[in-house]
């Protein structure tokens, strides 16, 4: 770790936060299998429930602060005794704990759903911290709804709670309202005008509704924030909150912006949104930074090209460093030659340039109709292909691809797909490119690529 980069706190809250997003409710088993993934992946806290609200919740923190020994484990409870007692007595045997009160500050939540008045609240939240500090050390205060709350009224409200033992000082934007900028002002604000707020940790906590979170949660931290909670594929109440993995790779990727440090382990990332998805039954949406399936496909036919004369010409990061197992190059009708090529050769099959170029022709066929050509599609094609005679263009015989070039797919035999019959000549049509102008037959190189650009487009 060097000596300028700040540790940030990784607080997860998938099993709390998350747990909250509809269809997501899960069980103790299920919970305490996540939460031992989320400590392979190197969270500083995990956020294991809301012990009041149900006997499974309680159940299932006390399960897990008694077995995951590593992560500070924190449970919820509003600014109540019975709240704090609950998750006093579901966290008392972690070996971290830590209780996290949540009072909201907002007029609209004071009015309509509290109805207490601001004094009220000051009182509330001071002594719910009071009693929660009698039971525990590490105390975290959320003032809930704080971005829609009178400023000079959150920093009264803050006071209190430092005063009276708050470790940490959680600001969350509850209902996704904030832009970045405002968000890094308002934790400016905080550092500047709270009493004692050098000794306790500012945390950031951004819900999604603007599709913002992440960026939020990052401005937070550049305006000195050293905690941000967030959950794995940013599941959470409605639209969600700050995705885990977007944080942390915006961090590593850009450490040239954000000069910050975790201790999240890069390699689980994927491990632990498969886990979640395959536990909540909830898919990850395709295109999810990071996590999604297409998060390292490429399918256009430029984008295959230059990945595969180098990946850095389309991706910023590697599969690997997020433990995707590799990048996949997606075969659809924007695909070129080179990654049709590559494909075949990874199912044994070469071609020269005119067998190439024939059943090139045919896959983009097939591609309009079928959107994405998987494996057995284009055995099925190239089998299709070489079944007239009379070609004067012979097939390469079909070869095991020593190494895939790109990505792991497997063998016709391994994928259980039939073997592709024995190589037979290839009738050869008349050649046309991407306008279907006719094209002369012996074309070299630089106009395969002309063409996969065209057909790229
Ligand atoms: O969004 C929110 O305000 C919360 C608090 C309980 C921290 O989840
Ligand atoms: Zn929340």
């Amino acid at each position: 770790m060097s000596a300028e980069r700040a540790r940030i706190t990784i607080f997860d809250t998938t099993l709390r936060d998350g747990e909250q997003s509809p269809g997501c409710s899960m069980n103790r088993q299920e919970k305490l299998h996540l939460a031992h993934q989320l400590d392979r992946l190197g969270v500083d806290v995990i956020e294991a429930g809301f012990p009041i609200a149900s006997d499974g919740d309680f159940e299932s923190v006390k399960a897990i602060a008694a077995v995951v020994r590593r992560p500070i484990i924190a449970g919820l409870a509003r600014a109540c005794r019975p709240d704090i007692e609950s998750a006093w007595e579901a966290l008392k045997e972690a070996a971290r704990p830590r209780i996290h009160v949540f009072l909201a500050t907002s007029d609209i939540h004071l009015q309509y759903k509290l109805r207490i008045t601001r004094d009220q609240c000051v009182e509330q939240a001071r002594e719910a911290i009071r009693f929660a500090k009698s039971l525990c050390d590490d105390v975290e205060f959320s003032p809930e709804d704080a971005t829609r709350t009178d400023p000079d009224f959150l920093c009264r409200v803050l006071d209190a709670v430092v005063e009276a033992g708050a470790t940490t000082l959680n600001i969350p934007d509850t209902v996704g309202y904030t832009i970045p900028s405002e968000f890094g002002d308002l934790i400016t604000t905080i550092r500047q005008r709270v009493k004692g707020i050098e000794g306790v940790v500012i945390s950031a906590h951004c819900h999604n509704d603007l599709g913002m979170a992440v960026a939020n949660a990052l401005a937070a931290v550049a305006a000195g924030a050293r905690q941000v909670e967030c959950t794995i594929n940013g599941i959470g109440e409605r639209a969600g909150n700050a995705s885990l993995e977007e944080i942390v790779m915006a961090m590593r990727v850009r450490p040239d912006r954000f000069a910050y440090e975790t201790g999240v382990v890069g390699d689980q990332i994927f491990a632990a949104s498969q886990m979640l998805s395959e536990i909540t039954g909830v898919p990850v949406q395709p295109n999810k930074a990071i996590t999604g399936r297409n998060a390292f496909a490429h399918e256009a036919g430029i984008h295959q090209d230059g990945y595969l004369k180098n990946p850095l010409t389309y991706e910023i990061m590697t599969p690997q460093s997020v433990g995707v197992p590799d990048s996949k190059l997606v075969l659809g009708k924007h695909s070129g030659r080179h990654a049709l090529s590559i494909r075949c050769e990874q199912l044994g099959y070469q071609f020269d340039r005119r067998a190439l170029d024939d059943i090139y022709r045919r896959f983009v066929r097939l591609a309009d109709k079928i959107k994405k050509v998987e494996d057995h599609h284009l055995l099925e094609l190239i089998r299709d292909t070489h079944k007239p005679s009379g070609s004067a263009t012979p097939l390469i015989e079909p070869m095991v691809a020593a190494k895939a070039a790109v990505g792991s797919v497997p063998s016709p035999e391994a994928s259980g797909e039939p073997a592709a019959e024995p190589t037979k000549p290839f009738p050869v049509g008349p050649q046309t490119n991407a306008f279907g102008v006719p094209v002369p037959s012996d074309s070299q190189h630089e106009q395969t690529q002309q063409e996969d650009y065209l057909w790229g487009v």
